[in-house]
């Protein structure tokens, strides 16, 4: 079965249960400053995991792309990605344990569906811990449904309980499904399960009954309705259903392999050590073109997702090196990656100009850096070789890494080349100093960012939507959003307009917010069919995909928007509207940041 089938049977399996089948959104996510990229698809679905009601209902179900950096140090295995798509199934407050069960089996093992064999199935319950019960309905529900009690292990919070995805938001404990790949375990008899670690389980789904909510004090509240999240791997899922031994032998990766070989030279399955390099290369490169080709895409950059984005670049280089590639060479598998996903995620190979671009320079820009680097080396290298210990201090280390971005991988593999060490205690401890002065500001953005679901982000979302029309009503209908990002301290609002605005244009946007805050006008919410929001006259973002039905939001008299939510339900509360800044974003499109202050 290919991963294009998996993904239609999935939602067409879940359709037949009553869901409505919502698009996949974008990797990046919008209104949310806790996180980089959207980890899991229940992301983009917080405010609804919360309470808000969803214009389709109850029952929803998707595929949305994933970007998971935490398992990064397993990437290379025959299973952890950082990139990867996951299919998933909620009950808003509707259906819970029995039918959220009950249903994953007999998608995976009806032959109608999956037809996965009963015996290869495992399965984890939650355990109990700090207060939460014992999961005995699951694992009850797990032995009626046929599996026996030796294959469902209890396993408490490290294992499995899931969430909240950032700081704050919906959690729960979870019932994971496993399979068994038959690989031996080195403990033999001895094996844990599912739990060992040992690379004969494979995770393939996870079905977590989100009951609480975890406040920004760290306090586990019951949510009002129990939800279920779901999340089953496209990737892990066609690696069994097509009986391959890694992700790398399905379609969704085989090309890439091909081109990462073309253009190294090196054979795969040679040697474990090249293999590992190979692996690594092809996931970084499929995550790098996943990013930058994202609706929200960003390019590299020395913060947020621009960064992370930059590290797989240049880890796929280092990994290229040591394949004994010297020069730029991703061009090749990232073309492989666009023509896996045409069809599927075109928003990536269309954007393909930018990617090649962006790609090259920044392996460019890397190898100067290297070359910029070990010249640097060299010099140091005649005193470096005095030295008895034959080792070179943390500090140089540090200022290789901190002048001149040399990674300390590096310095370390040459030192190796000149048969000397690096001190590395000594780099970390600099390095932790760095960081911890570098840190205070980074936290205040971060921390800013924990409460997403906070008061004031609310209000700013509400503010934003009569910023968008005072725009309009002082530049003209053309000043249109272009893109929209809150935390707790501000608003950033790109819109379209070709040239600076002037001062008094900036005092009028303001005072007209503050009008409409002074006026303290209702905020109601309706759902209707995007055409009949459109022939309302409501605001949508140009070139968003809606779903059918779609949440509008009427600001009394004077703005109407389709928008998810969530808004004040008055304009009252809303404060002081003051604009901090406005600037150029990009050619035609200006960018503001404002605030709401205490009257
Ligand atoms: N949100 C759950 C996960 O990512 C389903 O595993």
């Amino acid at each position: 079965m290919t991963a294009s089938e998996l993904r239609k049977k999935y939602l067409e399996f879940f359709q037949s249960k009553g869901h409505a089948v919502i698009s996949g959104k974008s990797l990046i996510p919008e209104n949310d400053p806790t996180v980089l990229f959207n980890t899991a698809g229940m992301q983009p679905l917080v405010p609804y995991l919360l309470g808000a009601a969803h214009p389709l209902g109850t029952r929803l179900t998707d595929v949305q792309k994933c970007v998971r950096t935490g398992d990064i140090e397993s990437v290379g295995d025959p299973s952890h990605l950082t990139f990867f798509e996951m299919l998933g199934n909620w009950s808003l407050g509707d259906y819970f344990k029995n039918e959220a069960l009950s249903w994953s089996f007999e998608f995976l093992t009806s032959p109608r569906w999956l037809g996965i064999s009963p015996d290869k199935l495992w399965v984890t319950v939650f355990a109990g811990e700090d207060g939460i019960p014992r999961d005995e309905e699951s694992a009850d529900l797990w032995k009626s449904l046929g599996i026996p009690a030796h294959r469902i292990s209890y396993l408490g919070r490290k294992d499995n309980w899931w969430g909240p995805a950032g700081q704050t938001g919906p959690c729960g404990p979870d019932s994971e499904m496993f399979y068994d790949t038959g690989r031996p375990c080195p403990k033999g008899e001895a094996c844990e399960g599912p739990s060992c670690g040992c690379g004969r389980w494979l995770e393939i789904w996870n079905d977590v009954f989100m009951q609480y909510n975890k406040t920004a004090e760290g306090q586990y509240e019951l949510l009002s309705k129990p939800n279920v999240d779901t999340g089953m791997g496209v990737e892990r899922t066609s690696t069994i259903l097509q009986g391959k031994k890694s992700v790398y032998e399905t379609e969704l990766f085989t090309p890439i392999l091909a081109a990462v070989q073309k253009a190294t030279g090196v054979t795969y399955g040679n040697s474990d050590g090249d293999d590992t390099n190979i692996r690594i290369i092809c996931d970084h490169i499929k995550t790098a073109c996943f990013i930058l080709g994202d609706d929200l895409g960003v390019t590299p950059s020395n913060v947020g997702q621009g960064y992370v984005l930059r590290r797989l670049i240049r880890r796929a280089v280092r990994c290229g090196r040591k394949l004994g590639v010297l020069e730029p060479f991703l061009a090749g598998p990232a073309a492989a990656v666009l023509d896996i996903y045409r069809g599927v995620y075109d928003e990536v190979a269309s954007r393909s100009a930018l990617i090649f671009e962006e790609l090259t320079r920044e392996e460019e820009k890397f190898l100067k850096t290297l070359e910029h680097g070990e010249h640097e080396f060299e010099k140091m290298l005649p005193n470096l070789e005095r030295n008895p210990k034959k080792e070179i201090p943390g500090r140089l280390a540090f200022k290789l890494y901190d002048t001149y971005g040399f990674p300390i991988e590096i310095t370390e593999e040459l030192a190796a080349e000149h048969g000397m060490t690096v001190d590395r205690p000594g780099f970390d401890e600099a390095f932790v100093k760095h960081q911890e002065l570098s840190k205070a500001g980074a936290d205040k953005t971060f921390k800013g960012g924990l409460a997403d679901h906070s008061e004031m982000t609310t209000k700013l979302h509400t503010a934003t939507h009569l910023m968008h029309k005072a725009l309009q009503m002082v530049l003209g209908e053309h000043a249109r959003q272009k893109g929209s990002n809150i935390t707790p301290e501000r608003l950033r609002f790109d819109f379209s307009h070709g040239e600076k605005m002037t001062e008094e244009q900036l005092r009028r946007v303001e005072a007209i917010v503050n009008e409409q805050i002074q006026r303290a006008l209702p905020v109601s919410m309706t759902t209707m069919p995007i055409q009949e929001a459109k022939g309302l006259g409501a605001m949508a973002l140009f070139g968003e995909k809606y779903e059918d039905v779609v949440k509008v939001y009427r600001i009394g008299d004077f703005s109407l928007e389709v928008c998810g939510g969530p808004h004040v339900e008055n304009t009252g509360s809303l404060g002081h509207f003051r604009i901090l800044k406005e600037e150029a974003s990009s050619a035609g499109v200006r960018r503001i940041r404002a605030v709401l202050e205490d009257r």
